[in-house]
């Protein structure tokens, strides 16, 4: 299953629940929420309570991407916003098999992000027990950014354990997907494909994100 995940980093926040509606009607698969703290990144986003707003707009499953110092702190505050999908950054969590279990106690799926500069074998103690692995292609932070090529043989490699060990995790991919380069990615193997500026930055978010949809689907 090959699913869109909009990232709202990118929209119009004036606008917002009707630019996730033209999201949705393209046949976005998930709405995907980057919270940052000005810490962890050098940007600062939004909280529980905008996630919670989001969750009122949409029957789509929610996906929150935190990048954010002691993200165990808050795993509670977005599970009970109305997250479906919570992921956390392997570079500043102390425990990470704790919050995996903490994210999985709220019944969230529980996700794994790696920075461009960490490798998957990282991840090699905790694969078992982790719903999806997120790649990052660009330094977390900001939309609008080229696309990595590195992160290409990181979702081959994950793509390979997987295979090996039957394992089900899912594979997601983060930062500068566009519809030139979606495609090739997802031959080799990943999942969710998260886009904020190629949907969200074009003329028309439905036709932007059908688009995107149409190549991973084909
Ligand atoms: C970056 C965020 C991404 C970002 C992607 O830190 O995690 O989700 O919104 O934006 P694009 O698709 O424009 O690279
Ligand atoms: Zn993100």
């Amino acid at each position: 299953m090959k699913l869109i995940a909009p990232s709202i980093l990118s929209a119009d926040f004036k606008e917002l629940s009707n630019q996730i509606r033209y999201a949705e009607i393209g046949g976005a698969d998930i709405i995907h929420c980057d919270i940052m703290d000005g810490s962890f990144v050098p940007n600062i986003t939004f909280g529980p309570l905008i996630v919670e707003a989001v969750k009122r707009s949409t029957k789509l499953p929610i996906d929150c991407h935190l990048m954010i110092d002691n993200p165990q702190n808050f795993i509670g505050h977005f599970a009970k916003a109305g997250a479906d999908y919570i992921s956390v950054h392997q570079e500043n969590v102390n425990h990470l098999y704790r919050v995996i279990e903490q994210i999985k106690s709220y019944d969230v799926k529980a996700g794994v992000v790696l920075n461009p500069a960490t490798p998957v074998e990282t991840l090699e103690c905790v694969i078992d027990v982790i719903d999806f692995v997120l790649i990052m292609a660009v330094n977390p932070g900001f939309e609008g950014q080229k696309f990595i090529n590195s992160s290409l043989e990181k979702i081959m490699k994950l793509n390979k354990i997987r295979k090996e060990n039957s394992q089900n995790f899912l594979i997601e991919i983060d930062g500068g997907i566009n519809r030139d380069n979606i495609k090739n990615i997802s031959d080799l193997g990943c999942d969710i494909f998260v886009a904020g500026s190629a949907i969200f930055r074009s003329d028309n978010i439905s036709a932007a994100t059908a688009e995107l949809k149409n190549l991973i689907t084909i």
